[in-house]
């Protein structure tokens, strides 16, 4: 097989699945897996047949790829803005369940407008903003704000409240997680507690991000999490103690094509294959562009776009032609960047998984 390739490696990731719907069962938590790490119907089958309820995704081309395949519960977790979405939605809608969330008035309106228009209603959650600081409204007064909207809108079904605690990719160490995830978690049931005295119901509190889903999904109260990168980990759940390096199921193969002098070598990877993203929402202690596996002395100092570029130790045996196995700082791009995968499993040839999803930019 010729190099830069992307390999997964089949008994890690499903340790991975297993180890987090075993998580689900125990906690009594709904599994819906964000998709947008492996974009691969097939890993969505595997989630499935492991007792998730759904699937996550990000994007409706994801969307649409999936129910293609026989995914018939999809939330779109992201702010479906604009007619072309809408109406991709609506057709999407005729098909599967579909929900999304809603972060705002305007958003809301649109959306249950299009629907009642088809004489259809639209499942949605509302999305606060646990402190990532990205989309979704505060919690507490201005998150019921809007859930009052919602409500008041006969094109929607309020489902009820979602977070992503993105930052704790930034957390300084497992204590500071530990505050993050129960944070995420907290906030959606303190907003819900003030909807319920309103006599509003609110049927799911929804978390998750791979580094908090087993603080928050395990607070009683959440009903649902929504993990994306635990399918494969990478060296960025490495770093923040989430998993360990045997646990990355995605790596990257890469050739050595140069070695300028004893302390520099050049692989075929770069940019294309790595991508330059070192991690989602905090690079604090990361150093390089993936770990070089049995190689610890040797960093990845920088990527072009076909050239990665090592610092080596004097010692440093790998020569022109070697091929070294590379974890990725962050494994999601990567799959993004790549048409197919090779999937490799103990006493079987290699098969190749097309990455079906990939690439939609919209
Ligand atoms: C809304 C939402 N939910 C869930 C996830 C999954 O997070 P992770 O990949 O950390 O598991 C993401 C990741 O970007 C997200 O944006």
């Amino acid at each position: 097989m010729d190099t830069p390739l992307v390999v997964v490696h089949y008994e890690k990731m499903i340790r991975n699945l297993d180890r987090m719907a075993a998580f689900a069962r125990a906690y009594r938590v709904r599994l819906r897996p964000h998709g947008k790490t492996h974009k691969m119907p097939q890993i969505a089958k595997m989630q499935l047949e492991r007792g998730a309820a759904g699937i996550t995704v990000a994007k409706i081309g994801e969307a649409e790829v999936m129910a293609a395949h026989g995914c018939d519960d999809i939330l779109i977790a992201y702010p479906l803005i604009g007619n072309e979405k809408v109406e991709r939605l609506l057709a999407l809608a005729r098909t599967v369940r579909v929900s999304t969330l809603v972060d705002s008035f305007e958003g809301a309106k649109a959306l249950s407008d299009a629907f009642l228009r088809e004489r259809m209603r639209l499942p949605v959650y509302v999305k606060i903003d646990s402190g990532l600081h990205r989309c979704g409204v505060q919690p507490g007064e201005e998150a019921a704000q809007l859930v009052r909207h919602v409500v008041s809108l006969p094109g929607l079904q309020f489902l009820g409240l979602l977070t992503h605690a993105g930052h704790a990719y930034a957390a300084k160490d497992a204590r500071d997680l530990q505050r993050i995830g129960q944070g995420e978690a907290d906030c959606l049931i303190e907003t819900a507690e003030i909807l319920r005295k309103e006599g509003i119901a609110v049927q799911e509190i929804s978390v998750g991000s791979t580094p908090t889903v087993r603080i928050s999904g395990a607070v009683t109260g959440v009903t649902e999490i929504r993990p994306g990168n635990y399918v494969f980990h990478d060296m960025t759940q490495v770093r923040l103690g989430v998993a360990t390096e045997e646990d990355c199921a995605l790596r990257v193969w890469a050739r050595v094509v140069s070695r300028p002098n004893k302390n520099v070598l050049v692989l075929d990877s770069g940019a294309k294959t790595l991508a330059l993203d070192r991690g989602a929402h905090g690079v604090e202690g990361v150093s390089g562009y993936g770990r070089i596996v049995g190689y610890p002395d040797c960093v990845i100092e920088r990527l072009s776009e076909e050239h990665a570029v090592v610092k080596v130790p004097d010692d440093c045996p790998l020569s022109i032609g070697d091929v070294v196995e590379i974890i990725p700082n962050h494994a999601c791009p990567v799959v993004n960047l790549t048409d197919q995968v090779y999937v490799i499993r103990e006493g079987q040839s290699a098969e190749v998984w097309r990455v079906e999803a990939r690439g939609k930019t919209s």
